[in-house]
């Protein structure tokens, strides 16, 4: 007997086309997310009649579409029009002012980047810009870690929209007054998605994955339901697609609650193991983070000392600040309450596609 014997055929998968379940998979369709991108639009809308954009800044918790939303206007913007030129950055990747600008320059198409200092490149991309107009989205902006090229841009570049992404509104309070005076920013906020829209959002995507009557009813409820409380749609899509393997794997021609219930064991797994890579003193302030998700820094350091930390405040700050910017935590600052100025911490579910 073939260790193979008991498998599903190949041509018997549940799947129709896994490539719908990966996260950069951009659908023909964003429900839920209209309005934001008509909003989006608007701050374009200029340049297709010749004059400068609006510029836009655009915050929300991770994984509710914003990226996708930003994506999805940039393809609909190239079908439509040679005129106005969108470039997508992630400043995760490219965050520092020449990877940027090299980023810019290979998206438009100029090739002969090499031994160009940070200058030479942004002159080559304002040149090119300014014969059209052009929409740039930076997106994960708090990552980059200087900010010369955004006044650049903005200085040079006629007709131009600019588009801002971060999980954190609270970077718009720390830029450089010379930049934020010159951008002018319009804001929009992408709001969490309810559990009907969750659910809605999944079960587009079911349609395109998986193989139509494969998933039993109460089982698609249970991915919809643990989505929703996770408020990240990539752990949506993650538990499809691991339950689906999962269903394979047992040689199941439909998949049930008990898939579902693999595949968020292996989603938790999968998050500690990652953590795993942190030190111990972060582990340890990560998990009274997780315990105590929405305090103040300051109530969390209380918490931490009661614990036995050992390290000064300003210590736990930087640690703080070590997890938030790996993502593991939010922070959201908060400036002149009653108490002053203070930072909420949330726990945050790790991005599943950074792996
Ligand atoms: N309205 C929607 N319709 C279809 N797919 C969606 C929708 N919203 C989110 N998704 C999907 O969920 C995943 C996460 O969305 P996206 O990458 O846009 O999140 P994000 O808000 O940019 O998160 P982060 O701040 O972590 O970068 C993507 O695979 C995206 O395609
Ligand atoms: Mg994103």
């Amino acid at each position: 007997m073939s260790v193979f014997d008991d498998m599903l055929k190949s041509d018997e998968s549940l799947f129709l086309d896994e490539v719908a379940l990966d996260y950069s998979f951009i659908p023909k369709l964003i429900p839920y997310r209209e309005k934001e991108q008509k909003h989006i639009a608007f701050c374009i809308k200029p340049l297709f009649a010749g004059r400068n954009g609006k510029n836009i800044f655009v915050h929300g918790y991770p994984g509710i579409g914003k990226t996708v939303a930003v994506k999805h206007i940039f393809r609909e913007l190239e079908e439509k029009t040679d005129d106005v030129i969108p470039i997508y950055i992630n400043c995760w990747q490219k965050n520092t002012s020449f990877k940027i600008a090299l980023d810019l320059c290979e998206k438009l198409g100029y090739k002969f980047t090499f031994n160009k200092k940070t200058d030479d490149l942004l002159d080559i991309v304002i040149n090119i810009a300014n014969k059209k107009s052009a929409v740039f989205c930076f997106d994960e902006i708090d990552k980059a870690e200087e900010l010369d090229f955004l006044y650049t841009l903005l200085e040079r570049i006629y007709r131009k929209t600019i588009i801002l992404i971060t999980n954190y509104k609270s970077w718009i309070l720390e830029l450089d007054e010379r930049i934020k005076s010159r951008l002018t920013l319009e804001f929009l906020e992408f709001n969490k998605y309810n559990e009907p829209e969750s659910k809605g959002i999944l079960k587009n995507r079911l349609r395109y994955a998986f193989v139509q009557g494969v998933w039993e009813d109460d089982a698609f409820d249970l991915v919809a339901k643990k989505t929703y409380e996770l408020g990240d749609m990539r752990s949506g899509l993650y538990i499809l697609r691991e339950a689906g393997n999962a269903a394979e794997n047992k040689a199941s021609r439909k998949i049930n609650k008990e898939h579902v219930e693999t595949a968020i064991n292996k989603l938790n797994e999968f998050n500690i193991k990652k953590s795993t890579d942190l030190k111990e003193d972060e582990r340890f302030i990560l998990k009274i983070v997780k315990e105590n998700s929405g305090k103040k820094i300051g109530e969390l350091f209380e918490v931490y000392k009661q614990h036995g930390g050992e390290f000064t405040y300003k210590t736990f700050q930087r640690k703080i600040e070590h997890l938030g910017r790996n993502k593991f935590i939010s922070l959201d600052k908060k400036l002149g309450g009653k108490e002053g100025s203070t930072t909420i911490i949330k726990y945050a579910q790790k991005k599943l596609d950074e792996y």
